[in-house]
């Protein structure tokens, strides 16, 4: 199997370019965010803290988090629940920062995403992915952004979905998960010392694409 792992910080469009690239392979995408998503929301319909780290761990053995494909999509599932649309809702987004920085959070999805990547080729992205879950991936890819340019692109999609938001709140937000994601004890987000990083602040999703694309193909050559 072909592994791609593409960490980096919130909004540097790992997403939609780990989608991209996996599409030009026909490689499988698997989005790890919304796995831990998935169990913020999990505790948010519980009615507890997610950052409730007895409450989270009593809860774990009770859920059962899946993955789907639909039309291609990635689906999410808790106990058979489609949580695809409530994982996306901007409390999901801090729900799944404080169930991510727990011990017992990780190691419950840990298995999950070895499992998913055994049997498939594929690009995952998340934060964790080139240093603690696929330590050896064959191409490792570290994506930032500057905090400006990550809550500018954010502001964009979410007026352009006719939300209401304020660019500071954003930017604040965003610096303020950043800080969590890369302090917390457990797997915190970091560049893999065998990772390629890529800024992507003045560049486009075409030429970010690309470039992993050349970069693929250089170490893995005719395999992909
Ligand atoms: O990529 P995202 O915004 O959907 O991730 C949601 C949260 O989950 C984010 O705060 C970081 C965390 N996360 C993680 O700790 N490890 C991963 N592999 C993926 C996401």
């Amino acid at each position: 199997m072909i592994h791609i792992a593409i960490d980096g910080p919130s909004g540097a469009g790992k997403s939609t370019i780990a989608r991209l690239v996996a599409a030009r392979l026909g490689f499988m995408y698997i989005d790890t965010g919304a796995l831990y998503r998935s169990v913020g929301v999990a505790a948010l319909k519980r009615g507890f803290d997610p950052g409730d780290e007895k409450k989270v761990e009593q809860m774990l053995p009770t859920i059962r988090v899946t993955l789907g494909f639909v039309d291609g999509i990635q689906h999410v599932y808790v106990n058979d629940e489609d949580v695809s649309v409530q994982i996306r809702l901007p409390e999901a987004s801090m729900a799944a920062s404080a169930v991510s920085a727990l011990p017992a959070v990780r190691r419950f999805l840990f298995g999950l995403q070895q499992d998913l990547a055994a049997s498939h080729n594929c690009v995952m992205d998340g934060r964790d992915i080139g240093t603690v879950v696929l330590p050896d991936a064959e191409v490792k890819i570290f994506l930032t952004a500057s905090p400006e340019v990550r809550a500018q692109r954010r502001y964009r999609e979410l007026i352009e979905k006719g939300n209401e938001v304020n660019f500071d709140t954003l930017l604040k937000e965003i610096i303020q998960r950043d800080y969590n994601d890369s302090h917390r004890a457990v797997a915190p987000l970091k560049k893999a010392d065998d990772a390629v990083e890529i800024d992507s602040s003045e560049m486009t999703l075409d030429e970010v694409t690309e470039q992993i694309l050349a970069i693929v193909h250089q170490k893995i050559g005719e395999k992909a």
